[in-house]
């Protein structure tokens, strides 16, 4: 069957800080792939947006082709999108700066996750930090993107960056596009192993609470042993069962079936034959992706060929947006 290519622009960007988790897979990796064939995609490696805590500069560094690594492994096919880092395309800074001059200070400061991150890092309230949403707004806006996907966390910053270009382009004529929330078909949430009523994190303190798309198939039959569940053994999904749901919905995503399939599957087996089972196909999927990434880290020239195009594509659409909005705001180009 022939591929239905929509001509519309989508923008998503991912954070190299820390590592993935199984969760970031099914709730984010996985969209990209399946967006990437239906829309013109721009996918960036937000490094600049990392910066706003404190990062180890070797450790970003090697995150950001690790991540870039990872994501062609998990089937983002750059001859199908556009994969690039934020910090290679200066456009992103400099609408940033301009962005900066409709955006008010007031409005900064109300921004939940500014105030939940000023919280937890009391120490580093810097001003990117606080500018974080309109350095957002500029990578969704440089691109004319019609559909950003967001999880409920980025829902604000979309919001923020819609006022933005609609006060823009109030002030200067028409000018952005503005953006509208691509809803994420309703996929499993996945929550933590320890904790099955919260999310898992890849933040989290307990090394027992999530998977990482890194872990080996010891770690991951470990992590899954120990997985909180409850004590009444019956293998079905229910909300008072968030542990065995968990488990449940976590084996249905990577098995590719549905829960009540799952739930079927393990009819009249006990939790510790059923966390094994968990465990097992998890560590089965990923062992292949990992090895793409693996292979695809120790050619270094074939990554960088791929992030050098990346930013050539992107900083091409980037700057005609750029131009215009240089234009608008009267400075002096040189005619
Ligand atoms: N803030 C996003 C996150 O942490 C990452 C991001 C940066 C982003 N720029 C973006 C997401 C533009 C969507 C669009 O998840």
């Amino acid at each position: 069957m022939e591929e239905i290519r929509e001509e519309k622009v989508l923008y998503s960007a991912v954070q190299p800080s820390g590592s993935l988790t199984i969760g970031n897979y099914i709730g984010a990796i996985r969209n990209w792939v399946e967006l990437q064939s239906r829309f013109t995609c721009f996918y960036a490696i937000a490094d600049m947006h990392a910066i706003t805590v404190r990062q180890e500069p070797a450790l970003l560094r090697r995150r950001t082709l690790e991540l870039a690594a990872l994501y062609i492994a998990c089937g983002v096919d750059p001859e199908k999108c556009t994969l690039y880092v934020q910090s290679n395309v200066p456009a992103h800074a400099e609408l940033a700066w301009v962005l900066n001059t409709v955006t008010y200070v007031g409005e900064m400061e109300r921004m939940t996750q500014f105030k939940d991150k000023s919280a937890k890092h009391a120490e580093n309230v810097n001003m990117g930090l606080m500018d974080y949403p309109v350095l957002m707004a500029a990578d969704i806006l440089l691109y004319q993107a019609h559909l950003v996907p967001v999880g409920i966390d980025q829902r604000q910053h979309l919001e923020i960056t819609r006022d933005i270009a609609i006060r823009f382009n109030n002030r200067y004529g028409e000018t952005f596009r503005v953006p509208e929330a691509y809803i994420l078909k309703e996929g499993a949430k996945i929550t933590s192993l320890q904790d099955p009523l919260h999310k898992m994190s890849k933040s989290d303190e307990n090394p027992n609470a999530s998977v990482y798309l890194s872990d080996d198939k010891d770690t991951i039959m470990r992590k899954f042993k120990r997985a909180v569940t409850d004590s009444d053994n019956r293998i079905v999904a229910s909300e008072e069962k968030p542990g065995v749901t968990n488990l449940l919905n976590i084996y249905a995503s990577f098995k590719g079936c549905s829960v009540p399939e799952a739930e079927k599957t393990f009819e009249g087996k006990g939790y510790g034959d059923f966390k094994l089972a968990v465990g097992e196909t998890v560590a089965d999927a990923l062992a292949p992706i990992q090895a793409e990434q693996k292979r695809l880290l120790a050619d270094k020239g074939y990554l960088a060929g791929v992030l050098k195009k990346g930013a050539e594509t992107a900083s091409y659409t980037a700057r005609k947006t750029l131009s215009k909005v240089f234009r608008k705001v009267g400075f002096y180009r040189g005619d």
